[in-house]
């Protein structure tokens, strides 16, 4: 009896070792597929007609299902930094009551706090959202690359750096995924302006593409296990992204294993060959494509069925994958709940970056300070709404005035003055309001001026919340120059010489040209668009409740003239542009398509073509050099540098050791080394590891990240941090082998709080 009892554990060890070593072989894609038999059956039994009304969009953000067999619709959801409210036709809202979203701190946000752990509890309170709402598909994480500092969408993308935007993105995806629903990753790829974004095609090279701007793609689809990607509006190299065969056939679903659905940007599918063929699942929106037309293409024997058969099996892998929502469980309470609302502020709190701090004068303490003024609209209007698809109805926000009012309760005097009037785009005849200029850069208002230079006299301290806003920094349209609108700078000026204790807080999403206000104010805060938490994260720090620890996830340059594209002339492009001709036209000409039965001269191709509007060409000529790998390898002097960010302590670094002196291709580097908190309170601090070659055969840039961490120490507390290195993420794309390769040189890695302010340095050889 003992003995079958052994024999029985044995056996029983043996299967869950065999069933643990057999999870651990599935990768997140292939998790997908388990369904495929099933799906494969349905396929069968589903007419063409049928297969066809999935590929494109139902409503405004839905896709049809399969109603005969009671399959539900995918229903998506903007995305990315909160549940988007319910719309209808034109994206109007549909005025529901239980719709209202916890406002998430937008992407710029989230990035600066340098946490994959945070992105993934992040994904979880979007999903939880998702859930209550009963949207399937979150169209985010948005992670393109922050390539140029005028982008009107700096604020929902990640950074500069692709390993950065690659593991904030794979926590945001498993965050979201772990809760059952689906992620979109948007917008793949190399969306990396608005203005054109509808047409601009980006050229750029093979060794850049990879190394740069698909990376973080490739670490969400791989590791992070994405199910869904959102194809972006521009083109690539000459193709419409959402008929890319090359991004979607080859790159994402060939080399990366891609099991999933892919879904146009809202209008961005332009034909019906180039769709159903490149790559893409559902034409968003209407049926103009990947409807009717496409029904003909097949019928005449244009496109083979199986085309049709693949992209409803990668539909419903989704569609089984995640749990569709009975309309009646959806909606009942209320979208945004506590638990979201806590994770909005614990990232808002450790997303604020401190850039300068003379004397001290942060954090301020309540028994010296009994009277504040608070300047600057900034610090009253709300960031939720607005900026296009991304904006929120949020269910409350703590502005930063709010914040204040909330943490400092009666131990001082707060005073308010709006500073400056603040810029709204109108769309349609504006409507009067004294509080709003009529252009972007129009000149301070003296009765603003002096109502604010009144309470900063009397003040013991002036914060100044200076910045851009939604009208600003949107969707659709890039900023003409970084400047800080509205006259701000003079404020500053004004400000400064009525009141030597001057605190600027930046509310903004993407980077402003500081100088001034630099100069001017004694500490400098990096505030973000921060959720529906943000006052009170922001107010937390200010009062020094907590240290700052937010770190830039992209560059503050002196000037927008030294960025990359400005200064190669890349960027903004001549509008007058416009080719004779569209290489996607002649991508897929008349001898590609397989049309035996049918005389090839009489078909009329414009029903398959449409000819698309030509935008400029965008040459990304600065190649790998973005954003600090620029600044850096010119040795560019900047305001302040990529990965930057204070704190009210200091930290000691030490000891840094490799685990070995010599490396070759698949090992893994071991890097090791102490950080100390000297100060005295507890503080978090982002450690950033930099690799420099020594003697490389091929060009790279001074310096790449290629790992990071977020450590917490109590005051005096000691840590040693590992990170690992594998090899295979310090090789390069080779163009002539098309593979990667390994550039055999010195390696020398760099352990420091910036790009640019390096602690430690070990130099170890790749042979
Ligand atoms: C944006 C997407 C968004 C979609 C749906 C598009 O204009 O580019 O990011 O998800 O609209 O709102």
């Amino acid at each position: 009896m003992k003995r079958l009892f052994i024999l029985a554990t044995v056996a029983v060890s043996i299967i869950i070792v065999a069933v643990a070593c057999a999870q651990k072989t599935t990768t997140p894609q292939q998790e997908l597929t388990k369904h495929d038999e099933e799906i494969n059956e349905i396929i069968k039994g589903m007419s063409l007609e049928e297969k066809v009304e999935m590929l494109h969009s139902k409503t405004i953000m839905s896709s049809e299902g399969i109603p005969r067999l009671g399959i539900q619709e995918i229903r998506y959801a903007d995305g990315p930094f909160g549940i988007r409210e319910e719309i209808g036709d034109m994206f109007m809202p549909k005025g529901w009551k239980l719709d209202s979203a916890t406002y998430f701190p937008t992407g710029s946000a989230l990035a600066a706090t340098w946490s994959t752990e945070l992105a993934y509890k992040y994904g979880t309170g979007m999903a939880h959202e998702a859930i209550r709402r009963g949207k399937d598909m979150i169209l985010g994480p948005a992670m393109n690359i922050q390539r140029i500092p005028v982008g009107g969408r700096t604020y929902e993308y990640f950074s500069e750096d692709p390993l950065l935007a690659g593991a904030l993105a794979v926590g945001y995806v498993k965050g979201v995924q772990d809760q059952g629903r689906a992620v979109c990753l948007k917008h793949y790829a190399v969306n990396n302006q608005e203005n054109d974004r509808g047409t601009v095609n980006a050229i750029v090279d093979e060794r850049t593409l990879r190394e740069i701007y698909l990376k973080p793609f490739k670490a969400a689809v791989i590791e992070g296990g994405a199910w869904g990607v959102m194809t972006a509006y521009n083109k690539v190299n000459g193709f419409w992204c959402s008929e890319n065969a090359y991004l979607n056939n080859e790159i994402l679903r060939g080399e990366w294993g891609f099991n999933g659905m892919t879904v146009s940007d809202w209008g961005g599918t332009h034909s019906t060959m180039g769709a159903a063929l490149g790559g893409l699942n559902v034409q968003m929106t209407g049926d103009t494509y990947l409807g009717p037309a496409l029904i003909d293409s097949i019928n005449i024997g244009k496109i083979p069925e199986s085309v049709v058969d693949d992209k409803v099996r990668e539909i419903l892998r989704v569609r089984y994958t995640v749990k569709a929502i009975p309309e009646e469980d959806a909606n009942i309470v209320m979208a945004s709940q506590p638990e979201e609302q806590r994770i909005a502020y614990e990232v808002a709190s450790k997303s604020v970056v401190l850039l300068k701090n003379e004397n001290n004068i942060l954090p301020f303490d309540l028994n010296k300070v009994k009277n504040i003024a608070v300047i600057g609209q900034n610090a009253v209007l709300s960031t939720a709404a607005g900026g296009m698809g991304a904006g929120i109805k949020t269910l409350y926000e703590i502005t930063p005035l709010k914040g204040l009012q909330n943490r400092i309760g009666d131990a001082a005097t707060i005073n308010y003055a709006r500073g400056y009037k603040n810029y709204v785009r109108s769309w349609g005849p504006p409507v009067p309001n004294p509080n709003n200029a009529e252009t972007i850069d129009e000149a301070a208002d003296p009765e603003f001026i002096a109502e604010a230079v009144k309470l900063a006299k009397e003040a013991d301290i002036v914060l100044y919340f200076a910045g851009t806003n939604k009208s600003i920094e949107t969707e659709g349209s890039d900023r003409e120059n970084i400047d800080l609108p509205v006259g701000q700078d003079e404020i500053a000026q004004a400000l400064a010489e009525a009141n030597p204790n001057l605190v600027t807080v930046i509310i903004s999403g993407g980077p402003c040209d500081l100088r001034k206000v630099n100069d001017l104010s004694k500490a400098m805060v990096q505030g973000w668009w921060n959720g529906l938490e943000g006052g009170n994260a922001l107010a937390d720090i200010l009062l020094g409740n907590i240290a700052p620890s937010g770190k830039l996830p992209f560059t503050f340059p002196l000037k927008l003239e030294d960025s990359p594209a400005f200064a190669l002339g890349t960027y903004p492009q001549k509008k007058e542009v416009v080719k004779e001709n569209d290489v996607f036209v002649s991508q897929y000409r008349k001898n590609d398509i397989k049309t035996d039965s049918v005389d090839k001269e009489e078909i009329d191709f414009s029903a398959f073509f449409r000819r698309p509007v030509n935008g400029p060409d965008a040459p990304y000529s600065e190649g790998l050099f973005v954003g600090y790998r620029w600044f850096d390898s010119k040795d560019l002097p900047v305001l302040y540098p990529f990965g930057y960010g204070l704190s009210y302590v200091d930290f000691n670094y030490s000891e840094l050791k490799t685990n070995k002196e010599s490396y070759q291709a698949n090992d893994v580097i071991e890097l090791r080394f102490t950080i100390q908190n000297t100060g005295s309170m507890q503080a978090d601090e982002v450690p950033q590891v930099y690799v420099h070659r020594i003697n490389p055969s091929v060009e790279w840039p001074d310096k790449e990240l290629k790992a990071f961490s977020r450590v917490t120490l109590q005051p005096g507390e000691e840590k040693t941090v590992s990170l690992e290195i594998p090899v295979d993420d310090l090789r390069y794309w080779d163009e002539e082998s098309s593979s990667w390769q390994n550039d055999l040189c010195n390696l020398e890695f760099l352990v420091g709080t910036s790009s640019k302010d390096i602690h430690l340095k070990e130099t170890v050889s790749l042979k």
